[in-house]
Parts: structure tokens; sequence; C-alpha cells
């Protein structure tokens, strides 16, 4: 791998890298970690990066408008995810990452140019120190790893999502989360940087009428 840009062909290295994309509350999360378990694989959410590094910009109250402070954040803040913990520059930020003030700027966030060249190179740097792994998140097939052995876009109607995820979280009613999920995909689908977008060459499942494990054996049959 090339130190400074991150970039590497995943050929020349032999690692085996499953891409995970799709809008909130498609499914990626859980399949993505039953995937990874059945290929014994590690697995990275990398959308936990982006909610890390919202909520570090927020904890030093960084106004969110200030790219290049936000930048300056992702650059400096320590970031180790786990399977079952996320710790932000030595705090654990496992709840916190998931609450709706992070949920709601995150995007914001996201859209920015220089923090996803930093977490891309991340991003690739894990899965280069582990020979691979499965990887979700917005840009994993388009972006991240546009040559990964199988590049998967999983959706499901919009309510369904909107019903999952009010089921995860509690404190919010089914509306809420419903109209903060359509914000969230309206602004991942349209910023200029790195879309949420189906990858030409990735499977399409709409898992609004599957089980998870209806999902991991469609792609495990893909695999071969
Ligand atoms: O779990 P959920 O689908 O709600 O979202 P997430 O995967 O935790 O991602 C949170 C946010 O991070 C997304 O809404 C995107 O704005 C951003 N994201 C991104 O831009 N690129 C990625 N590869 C992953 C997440």
């Amino acid at each position: 791998m090339d130190a400074v840009s991150g970039e590497t062909s995943l050929s020349d290295d032999g690692v085996r890298v499953i891409a995970i994309d799709g809008p909130a509350g498609s499914g990626k999360s859980t399949v993505a970690r039953r995937l990874a378990e059945r290929l014994g694989l590690g697995y990275l959410d990398t959308g936990a990066m982006y909610r890390s590094v919202a909520f570090a910009a927020m904890a030093r109250e960084i106004d969110l408008a200030d790219a290049s402070a936000i930048v300056e954040v992702a650059r400096a803040s320590d970031i180790e995810i786990d399977d079952s913990s996320v710790t932000v520059d030595g705090v654990d930020a496992t709840t916190q990452i998931r609450g709706p003030e992070v949920t709601r700027s995150v995007s914001t966030v996201a859209a920015i140019s220089g923090v996803r060249e930093v977490l891309r190179v991340r991003q690739r740097a894990w899965v280069i120190e582990r020979g691979g792994g499965v990887l979700e998140g917005r840009d994993i097939g388009t972006v991240v790893f546009p040559d990964a052995e199988l590049k998967v876009y999983l959706s499901a109607s919009a309510e369904v999502r909107a019903e999952r995820r009010a089921g995860e979280v509690s404190a919010l009613d089914y509306e809420t989360v419903a109209a903060d999920l359509a914000a969230r995909d309206a602004a991942d689908s349209t910023r200029q940087h790195d879309p949420l977008t189906q990858a030409p060459d990735a499977i399409h499942i709409d898992t609004t009428d599957l089980t998870v494990d209806e999902v991991v054996d469609e792609l495990i049959a893909r695999l071969g």
C-alpha cells in the first residue's frame, strides 16, 4: 500500500474484501456482521467512524459550518472501533455516537471531502492490517474498494427502514425517526463527494421482506 495516499491494489495483496453499501436501516450492519462471522473475516462499520468525527467535533464545540476545523478534528482524533464499543480520544462513545445529536449532524460532517479522505485512508489501512474484511457504509464499493471481491447494495422500503430504526431507538417515535432518515438519505445521496449510489457491478438486494439469514445465504452463494 502507498502509505501517503492509502491506495492499494487488492489483487496484488491477495486480500478478500466484501463491500456493503446502502441507506440507513437497509440491514447493512446486521448482514455485514453475520457475513463476516461466517467468512471468518473482520467487520468494519465505517458509519461509526463518521459518527465518531461528528461526536469529537461536537465535544469540542466546533461549528459544523467550519469544514477545515472539522477536517483537523478528523486528523487528530483517535478512533478505536471494536465489535462492541467505540472509543474516541480515550472516551467511550459507544452510546453517544448513536444518539440524536450525532445522528442529526453526521451527514454534514460526512459531506466534507477532507474528512472523507482522512477516513478512507484509515479504512484501507484497516483492511491491509487484517488481510481483508467486510466493510459497510455508503461508498465502500464505489470509492473505498472499487475492486472488492463482492459488492452489495442493500435497500428496503422507507417504511420498513424507519420501523427497524424506531425499534432500536426507543426514545424516539416512528414519525421523528422516519423524518430523520429521509433527511439523511437525501443529504447522503445528493452530496458532491462520494454520494450514496449503487456501484454498477454491485448485487442489489431489497431486504424489505427478507430475514438476515436469507440475505447472508444469498451473499455466500454469490461468493461461490
Ligand atoms: O447506521 P446508519 O445506517 O443509520 O448510519 P451509519 O452507517 O452509522 O452512517 C452514518 C452516516 O455516516 C451516514 O448517514 C453518512 O452520512 C455517513 N457515512 C458516509 O458518508 N460514508 C460511509 N462509508 C459511511 C457512513
